[in-house]
Formats: structure tokens, C-alpha cells, sequence
């Protein structure tokens, strides 16, 4: 699947996102090794802690369906009822998350528009991770 297409995926989530606290608008479509795309947007909480970022959804949606293999994932995000006014980087527990079950070179798409994004590697965002290994069982 082209970048193009997962950003519009990304667009179409951030529809659904549930923001009534930061009125901060995210959406995330990740694409499995398989090409099956999972969408997702954030989900806020009045407690404000079990807020949920788009990028999460999407992955344990995923998880929660059997995928464990991904290629990518797009993200794009602003203030409520506007187009994006800049590029939302993940966050870095969304970050985490996506070391967890993504290898170095898992492509993150940041959109602004379905034209306008900018392309990096997973290490490029996250690098010297904290993964399984690591743990030297
Ligand atoms: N948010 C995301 O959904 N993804 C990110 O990577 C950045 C932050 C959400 C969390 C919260 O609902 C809102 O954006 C403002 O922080």
C-alpha cells in the first residue's frame, strides 16, 4: 500500500477520535506485513490517566486480533475540526509500544495531507531501544 493511501486511512480514523478534554484530534492506521490495515483514534477519559493515543488503539487492535507481523504505520493529528496544522509525532510510550512489536526499519508515515508527510524508520524516532532481549532472560 502506498504512503498516500495509509495517511488517508490515518485521516478517515481521526474522524472517530474521542477528545472532549485536549479537543486534540489523532488518527493512526497501521498496515500488517499482510496488507490488512487496522485504524485507530485517540480515546480520552475524564480521569484524564486512561486516555488512550491513536497510535495504541491501532496496535492493540491489531494485537488483539492475532497480527503480530507489522510494515507501517501512518499518524496525523491537530486541534479538533480542522485539517492538520502540522505533523504529530507519536508519543513515546506510542513509541515503546511499536518497539514491542516492530523490528528497526517499520516505516512511520507522519501526515499533514494525503500529499504532505514525511517518511522515517522506527530507530530514526525510537533509537537504543529496551526490548525482550534486553531483558537477558
Ligand atoms: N495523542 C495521540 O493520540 N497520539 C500521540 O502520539 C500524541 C498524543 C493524543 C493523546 C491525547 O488524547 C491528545 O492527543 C493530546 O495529548
Amino acid at each position: 500500500m502506498e504512503n498516500r493511501e495509509l495517511v488517508k486511512e490515518a485521516l478517515a480514523a481521526r474522524e472517530m477520535a474521542y477528545v472532549p478534554y485536549s479537543h486534540f484530534a489523532v488518527g493512526a492506521a497501521l498496515l500488517t506485513k499482510e496488507g490488512k490495515v487496522y485504524r485507530g483514534c485517540n480515546i480520552e477519559n475524564a480521569a484524564y490517566g486512561p486516555t488512550n493515543c491513536a497510535e495504541r488503539t491501532a496496535f492493540f487492535k491489531a494485537v488483539s486480533e492475532g497480527e503480530r507481523e507489522f510494515a507501517a504505520i501512518a499518524v496525523v493529528g491537530g486541534p479538533e475540526g480542522n485539517p492538520p496544522v502540522d505533523y504529530c509525532y507519536p508519543c513515546g510510550v506510542c513509541r515503546q509500544v511499536m518497539a514491542e512489536f516492530c523490528s528497526d526499519d517499520f516505516v512511520v508515515v507522519i501526515g499533514k495531507t494525503e500529499e504532505d508527510y514525511k517518511v522515517h524508520s522506527l530507530s530514526d524516532i525510537l533509537p537504543h531501544t529496551f526490548r525482550d532481549v534486553d531483558l537477558h532472560k
